[in-house]
């Protein structure tokens, strides 16, 4: 078997399109199996060329690869059309674009709630994307939600719409004191939007299971970060999908028996969005410098996101709970100018040190962060093309992540353009 799973090890933002790009170069299928347009991914193709991705896969870009938008996503088919009409306006096919019938549709009222159910929460929200993440995630738990294959069938989505629209229109107007949606109004949209959607939809998992029987190499393209997930992640300020490695199997219908590898994507620092625990955030001038260094700014919502010191507390949990075999470590180049580094390798809590992220918020809530102190380097390693071109202390520092990690760190990342990746151990990497 040739499948690989990439997951973040972090709160998400870790660059894992980066990773999936680099992996998919002889893959024959990316799939994408969770979370919606609340992710982003950023890839830097070799000319400068920036393409940001919130849905379709990154694999798309490469001609030879099927992309797979598959069952666990939510699907705002508004943002997937527009995306449609991005790819296509610079040329790239969505010949090979498949898409799962079981997939969510995230509608108007899933975005109004989840903007509303915020607001309402006042200092207790969850800072979340705004894109009706939760609220479509919660439809399809409590089996009221609309999926694409009803989507697609007029008479079926006609239906269910109208039953829809009478439950959530009383939600908007009795609780929220919003404005109803107009039936007609959203159907009109929403049957064009179908349309558009309808070529692609197809029983994924029956492609994937046959792409994985044949040896077919599937990159699974995790979105989000393990610490995000709905039920291992520091809930509630979590998302409302399944992060860790086994979401794979979950989103695709793809037993677990067919995956051969993982790999856990963490960048060199930590960085988070919204709001929650972060024991080790800097909200000094060094938080600033690797903000803007690293250019921290949200790919979907724009927002500065939080910086703080590579947690290795939280990875290590992460690692854990996805079974990774090695970890691609990115983004070392932001560090290069710091004078000293810090790794937070234990946490403090109730007069004692533990090892291990826990488990009960309460008990997080009061973590502090044990720090190692590791000298910075000054040189510009964005050009290194080995480890070798590193220097000691740069070397040094990845070095200490992976060993309080306990996790072999496989790639290392300088810089955002695929070429800047720095191979440690292939081996790792085979699946
Ligand atoms: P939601 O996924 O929009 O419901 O937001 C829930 C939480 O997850 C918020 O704190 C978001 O900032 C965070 N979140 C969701 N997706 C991402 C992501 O791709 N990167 C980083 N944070 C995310």
């Amino acid at each position: 078997m040739a499948n690989v799973v990439v997951v973040g090890l972090q709160w998400g933002d870790e660059a894992k399109g980066k990773v999936v790009d680099y992996l998919s170069q002889d893959a024959d299928v990316v799939v994408r199996y969770n979370g919606g347009n609340n992710a982003g991914h950023t890839v830097v193709l070799g000319n400068d060329e920036i393409y940001k991705f919130h849905i379709v896969p990154a694999g798309i870009l490469n001609p030879s690869i099927t992309s797979v938008i598959a069952d666990g996503v939510v699907i705002d088919p508004a943002v997937l059309v527009e995306e449609f009409g991005r790819l296509q306006s610079h040329g790239v096919s969505l010949d090979r674009l498949k898409i799962s019938g079981n997939a969510h549709v995230i509608m108007p009222y899933h975005k109004m709630l989840d903007r509303l159910e915020e607001e309402s929460k006042g200092a207790k929200k969850i800072g979340t994307t705004g894109r009706g993440i939760g609220p479509a995630y919660a439809d399809k738990i409590s089996r009221v939600g609309i999926r694409v294959s009803e989507l697609i069938d007029m008479d079926q989505f006609s239906t269910r719409l109208s039953d829809c629209l009478k439950r959530k229109n009383a939600i908007l107007t009795k609780i929220y004191g919003a404005e109803p949606l107009d039936e007609a109004e959203v159907f009109a949209e929403y049957k064009g939007l179908g349309e558009a959607i309808t070529p692609y939809v197809t029983d994924t998992a029956l492609f994937l299971h046959k792409a994985a029987r044949e040896n077919k190499k599937i990159v699974f393209e995790g979105a989000h970060g393990t610490l995000l997930d709905i039920d291992h992640g520091t809930y509630p300020y979590v998302t409302s999908s399944h992060t860790v490695a086994g979401g794979a199997c979950i989103g695709t219908g793809i037993g677990p028996t067919l995956i051969s590898n993982v790999i856990g994507v963490a960048k060199a620092y930590t960085t988070r969005v919204g709001e929650g625990w972060f024991p080790t955030e800097l909200l000094d001038e060094t938080g600033d410098y690797i903000r803007e260094r690293g250019r921290e700014y949200g790919t979907t919502t724009g927002r500065p996101r939080r910086c703080g010191w590579f947690d290795a507390v939280a990875v290590r949990l992460s690692a854990r709970l996805s079974a990774v075999r090695c970890i691609a470590f990115i983004s070392l180049d932001v560090l290069s100018g710091l004078d000293k580094l810090r790794v937070c390798s234990a946490y403090r809590v109730n007069g004692g040190i533990i090892r291990d992220f826990p488990s009960d918020a309460a008990v997080l809530r009061e973590c502090t962060p044990v720090y190692d102190e590791l000298p910075g380097w000054k040189e510009d390693i964005s050009g290194a093309t080995s480890l070798d071109d590193l220097p000691a202390n740069a070397r040094d520092y990845l070095t200490h992540a992976a060993e309080v990690v306990g996790y072999p760190i496989a790639i290392a990342s300088v810089g955002r353009r695929r070429e800047q990746t720095l191979v440690i151990r292939p081996d790792l990497l085979e699946s």
